[in-house]
Order: structure tokens, then C-alpha cells, then sequence
């Protein structure tokens, strides 16, 4: 098998669509021809009839773009409507009884809702926020365990126009604390705690501890009862799930907001030590989240879509908790981690539940590669008919595999890349119609206009040439800004070509077929199993430890995360003696961990005397890098103002 994946790597093997997919796909080649033909001849006349044809609007639009206030586009601006109605009223006639969610907790525990029962749940939840006194516009943070709930509460905001801002989980409670203070959050939904490898994850203890001091925005904390162990409750402050939602009215009158109206903020980590808020739209979001369902995940009445995403992601928002239901889909949602309690759990949830199409990220596929052949095997995967991959580049051997174990070589894989930023997918196979090549993206999606250019700004051509990827045309989905810092958003995203592209972040290249590869990201952000973290951002939690007074953080090829982290510190005063460094590691690491979560936790940690800088004190990021990556130095390190660190540095 290896052999045969190295000559994949050489060969660029192509595959093309399976007849029998391509035969009953929703997108044939030739809608696929004319969806790009309409959309190069006329943007803005392509982007409007789909607006008007797969939205519910309760104002139609009569303005397609303003832009002028460029690069703050914004679309369909004189439209008014509400994403949660287009999510879940309009199946109400065909589908109330149709199952919209399929739960399965860590534990076992299985639970359905239809449409209908959905649709009730969500208004009993609006209508509790409203009876809070939460009005559109208020910033809700949603801090739960992937339990259905968590998706009825983002459903809930959008019905009244309050603007969620859901935080992961894993996040720690300082992490939560600057997220509900950046957002100026009005109310917490979180639940007593939620399983994932068999423990509990303590949500409200961390709720407790974000809300100690600060957060003085919070009036209300909505907690649902999950885990069952005991919590302490504050009198007037905190509410419990069920006598608050449960006992409203099973009908809830929606709010039609703008267009533009925030429908949520995420944050996301960027190349500063803050996280930064991206606003996304309600109409546009709403619009490409619906239309690369249908489109790339070829989603029909009858499928089982599991996205493993935790809604905590732009993953989990896009395609867990909007645009599936907007396609009227029926999804799977499970709780924990895809190692509990062994490895056949993935394979063991597709097969109870009959998934059909089953997305995750390239660290989980070869998490569970490394695991052997045997465990999925054990299971019928048959009902499997596509697969997708999103958060990295997979490389060739991963998707083989994937290819082969769990697609059993008859499902396309869609590689689908895209960002936070841009709401949806944006360069993805469409997959009853590309042919597609073992670890690239493909081609942009219809109306999307992905370049790659050169430090100057001009389209690289040649063939297989790197350059910056960059999207040329503002479209409906696209960030609105960044909450609280539109310097920030112009900053980040265009200032480097004048406003005249989006700048993504990510390097790429094409092949002589205009397939899109992507390389990685360019600015100093880290890409670890799938999530992005800034190394700016773990630099600071480490020098806010008594002990640090510098750090630098790279980033270190990993054979399952992608990436690790990889710390170098130096320590106050005195050098810590042996015995003592062993200790310090393992309380910076804990530190972090607490700072920001468990996720940012260095893999490796080495404390040094001091950094590598220039003569004018910038610190040598690469020779950082290439030193952790174990490679010959070969920059020029004569401008170095301490050459004999280097050996402290390589660990000697
Ligand atoms: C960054 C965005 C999009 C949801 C998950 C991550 C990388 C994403 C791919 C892919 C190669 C990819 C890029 C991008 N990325 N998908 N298919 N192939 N790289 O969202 O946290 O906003 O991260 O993830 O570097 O810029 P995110």
C-alpha cells in the first residue's frame, strides 16, 4: 500500500466521477457549464437570481451589491428576511415529519427530532430569550456540548435577530471571558457539563469562573441539564434549560431582519494576539451555506449527512446548523470524541445510523488510518455514497485510504477548502461532475473568483507556480468585518493589493489543469488537527506566566495533527536548574491549557537562554522553525546577535 501511495504522489492520478454517482447527482456537467457561464457573464444578475430562488424572503431585495463602501460589501441590501424560517418553517408542510436530527450522545444515549419537533423546540427557546429580554441585535454566547440543543439555541437567536457567538467548548474560561467581553454578550447558554473521552467537560464551573470578575454585560446564564453533576446556580443570574424553555409556547413569531443584519460572530485566531470577531450577513451567509449543501454535498431527501464538526466551528455552523436544514436534510449529531471508547466509534455511528454522506477533517482520517483496516471493516459502510474532507490539506496517503477503507472505492471524496472568513466553501469538486486528484481542492465553486498572485498582485500563470490565494469578487457569504475593528478587517483581508482582492492567507498553487493546491497558510498562524490557533496568541498566555519573560511559537510538521505547536521560552532571572525545567514544562503546558485551552497546549516546550534575534531585535522566526523541524540551518546567521545559542536552542 505504501508503494502504491508514494506513486500516487508522483503520479497525480486522476479519478474520475463514479458513473453511478454522476448518473443520479444533482449537478450534472452541464448545469455545472451553465451556472459558470451565468455567472462570468453577469455576477451580480447570477448572484440575484439564486438569492431570490432558494431564499424566503418576507421583503424582496431590489439591490443586489452596495459597494460603496468597499471592502465592506454588502448584499441584497434592501431585502428583509429570517435565516431561521428558511432552516425550518418552509419544511413544515413536506417535511414536519421528517427526521432532521439524529443525536447520539458520547454515552450512547440516541434521540430524534423531526422538523416539526425541532421547529417547536426552537421557538420554545426564542421565546425564552425574549422573555429575558433579549432583543435583535444582543449577542447571545453559546457555550455547550454537541448536543441538539446547542443547534436549537443558534436557530433561536436567529429567529428573534439576536446575534449568537458560539465558543468551542474546549475553550478554557479565560478564552470564554475575552470572547464574551469582545462580543459585549447580553446571555450565556451553557449546560452543567458535556462528555467527550469519557469525562465531563465542566461548561458552567468555566462559566462560573469567565463570569467571576468582568463580563459585566451578562445579565442571564441559561443552563441545560446534561451531564447531571452537581453546579452551583446563581439566584437571578442563572436559569435552568428546562423550567425556562420548556414551558413556553411551542410558536414563536420570527423577527424579519435586514439582509445585513449580523447573524453571528466567531472568533478565530489571526496573526495578533487577539482573537478576532468574524460578523457574518444573514441573507448571504444563508444563501452560500444552502447552495454548497445542495451543490457539493449533492444532499437529496433521502441522505444521512454527518458533518463530524463541533458547532463551535464555521464547520459546525455552516454544515451542521444551517445549511443542512436549509436543504431540508436529515443530520447526525454526536457528542463526543471519535476515539470512545475505542476506534470503531466513527464507523459504529455511520453504520447505525445509515449515514450516506460523511465530512471530516483530514486529522481524524489519519487518526483513525493509523488504527488499521480492521476496525472500519467491521462495519457496514455500504450507505456511504461521498466523502468529504475540510480544515487542511489531506495529503495523498489520507485520502487513499479514505478512498479506499471507508468509501470503498466507490465514493467521490470533495476536498472542500474555504475559511471562517468566507462563510462557505469556496474551492471544492462538485462530485457527479470534477474529476478530482488526491490532495487538491479542485476548482472554485460557480461565481467565485479564486486567483493565485504574485507579491505584486499579478495572476501567476505558470503552471504549478506559488503564489498568494486570493478571491477577486466580493461574494454573498463573505465576512462583513471584523466585530468591534473594521481597521482590523481592512488590514488583515485587503490592504496588501490595494482593496482590490480578498486575501485569504493561505499560499497555493495550480496545476496545469487549473486544479487549486493548497500550501498552507502565510501569515503566523498554526493549522493543528484542523483548528486554527495564532502563535502570537500562545505567546502571550506564556509570558503571562510569573516565571516567562519571552516566547516564540512555531510550528512543527505532525504526522496526524497536521501541525504542532513547538514553545521556546525564556525564563526570568535565573536559568531553572534540570531538576526544575522537567516541572516548569509541565506547569507551562498546563498554563496554556488554561489560558486558552487544551488544544494550544505546546507539544513541545524547550527553555532557553534567549531567542534568536537580529541585530535590530527581531526575532528569527524561520531559524526557530527550521531548528524545530530538526533541518540544517541555511539562513544567514550572521546577523545573529548571540551566535552560540543555536546549540541551546536544537535542544543541546
Ligand atoms: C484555513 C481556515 C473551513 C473550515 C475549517 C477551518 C485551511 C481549510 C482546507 C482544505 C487545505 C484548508 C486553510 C484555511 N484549510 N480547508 N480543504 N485544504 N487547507 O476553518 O479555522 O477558518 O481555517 O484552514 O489554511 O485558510 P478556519
Amino acid at each position: 500500500m505504501s508503494q502504491n501511495i508514494e506513486s500516487v504522489l508522483h503520479e497525480q492520478r486522476v479519478f474520475e466521477p463514479p458513473v453511478a454517482f454522476s448518473r443520479s447527482a444533482r449537478m450534472q456537467a452541464a448545469d455545472l457549464e451553465r451556472l459558470r457561464r451565468e455567472a462570468r457573464e453577469d455576477p451580480l444578475g447570477y448572484w440575484a437570481r439564486l438569492a431570490r430562488e432558494h431564499i424566503h424572503w418576507q421583503k424582496p431585495f431590489t439591490r443586489v451589491l452596495d459597494d460603496s463602501a468597499a471592502p465592506n460589501y454588502r448584499w441584497f441590501t434592501d431585502g428583509e428576511l429570517n435565516v431561521s424560517v428558511n432552516c425550518l418553517d418552509l419544511h413544515l408542510t413536506e417535511r414536519a415529519d421528517k427526521t432532521a436530527i439524529i443525536f447520539e450522545g458520547e454515552a450512547g444515549d440516541v434521540r430524534k427530532l423531526t422538523y416539526g419537533q425541532l421547529h417547536a423546540e426552537v421557538s420554545r427557546c426564542a421565546n425564552s430569550l425574549r422573555a429575558l429580554g433579549i432583543e435583535p441585535g444582543d449577542r447571545v454566547v453559546i457555550y455547550m456540548p454537541l448536543v441538539p440543543e446547542a443547534v436549537v439555541a443558534m436557530q433561536a437567536c436567529a429567529r428573534i435577530g439576536a446575534v449568537h457567538s458560539v465558543v468551542f467548548g474546549g475553550f478554557s474560561a479565560l478564552s470564554l471571558k475575552d470572547r464574551i467581553e469582545d462580543a459585549g454578550a447580553r446571555c450565556v447558554i451553557t449546560a452543567d457539563g458535556g462528555w467527550r473521552g469519557g469525562q465531563i467537560v465542566e461548561l458552567k464551573a468555566a462559566t462560573d469562573k469567565a463570569l467571576a470578575d468582568g463580563c459585566h454585560s451578562v445579565e442571564h446564564v441559561i443552563v441545560l441539564r446534561r451531564s447531571g453533576q452537581a453546579i452551583s446556580m446563581q439566584e437571578g443570574r442563572d436559569h435552568w434549560w428546562h423550567d425556562i424553555v420548556a414551558t413556553q409556547a411551542s410558536v414563536c413569531e420570527p423577527v424579519w431582519v435586514n439582509a445585513e443584519h449580523p447573524l453571528f460572530l466567531l472568533y478565530t485566531s489571526g496573526s495578533t494576539g487577539r482573537p478576532k470577531g468574524i460578523q457574518h450577513s444573514s441573507a448571504g451567509y444563508f444563501l452560500n451555506a444552502k447552495l454548497t449543501s445542495q451543490w457539493v454535498f449533492d444532499l437529496r431527501d433521502d441522505d444521512v449527512f454527518w458533518c463530524t464538526a463541533d458547532v463551535g466551528w464555521i464547520t459546525g455552523h455552516s454544515y451542521v446548523a444551517y445549511g443542512p436544514l436549509a436543504a431540508g436534510a436529515t443530520l447526525v449529531l454526536y457528542e463526543g470524541a471519535p476515539t470512545y471508547p475505542d476506534g470503531g466509534r466513527f464507523w459504529r455511528v455511520c453504520a447505525a445510523h445509515g449515514v450516506s454522506i460523511f465530512y471530516t477533517a483530514p486529522t481524524a482520517i489519519r487518526a483513525l488510518m493509523k488504527l488499521g483496516d480492521e476496525i472500519p471493516a467491521a462495519y457496514d459502510l455500504s450507505k456511504i455514497r461521498l466523502l468529504g474532507s475540510v480544515g487542511e490539506p489531506i495529503n495523498p496517503e489520507a485520502w487513499m485510504w479514505y478512498h479506499r477503507v471507508i468509501g470503498g472505492g466507490r465514493c467521490p471524496i470533495v476536498d472542500t477548502w474555504w475559511q471562517t472568513e468566507t462563510g462557505a466553501i469556496m474551492i471544492a469538486p462538485i462530485p457527479g461532475v470534477t474529476a478530482t486528484k488526491p490532495g487538491s481542492c479542485t476548482q472554485a465553486l460557480p461565481g467565485i473568483e479564486a486567483e493565485i498572485v504574485d507579491d505584486e498582485g499579478r495572476p501567476v500563470m505558470a503552471a504549478d507556480a506559488g503564489g498568494y490565494l486570493v478571491i477577486r469578487r466580493p461574494w454573498p457569504s463573505m465576512l462583513r468585518t471584523i466585530w468591534g475593528d473594521n481597521a482590523r478587517y481592512i488590514e488583515t483581508y485587503w490592504s496588501k493589493f490595494q482593496n482590490r482582492y480578498y486575501v485569504a492567507g493561505d499560499s497555493a498553487h495550480r496545476d496545469a489543469d487549473g486544479y487549486f493546491w493548497i500550501m498552507g497558510r502565510i501569515d503566523d498562524v498554526l493549522n493543528v488537527a484542523g483548528h486554527r490557533l495564532g502563535t502570537m496568541e500562545i505567546e502571550s498566555a506564556l509570558v503571562a506566566h510569573p516565571r516567562v519573560a519571552e516566547a516564540a511559537v512555531v510550528g512543527r510538521p505532525h504526522e496526524i495533527k497536521g501541525e504542532s505547536v513547538f514553545a521556546y521560552v525564556v525564563c526570568k532571572g535565573q536559568r531553572p536548574s534540570e531538576s526544575e525545567l522537567a516541572t516548569l514544562k509541565i506547569e507551562l503546558r498546563a498554563w496554556v491549557g488554561e489560558q486558552l485551552g487544551a488544544i494550544a497546549k505546546p507539544d513541545e516546550l524547550r527553555i532557553v537562554e534567549n531567542l534568536p534575534k537580529t541585530r535590530s531585535g527581531k526575532i528569527m522566526r524561520r531559524l526557530l522553525r527550521a531548528i524545530a523541524r530538526g533541518e540544517s540551518i541555511t539562513q544567514d546567521v550572521s546577523t545573529l546577535e548571540n551566535p552560540a545559542i543555536l546549540e541551546q536552542l536544537r535542544g543541546g
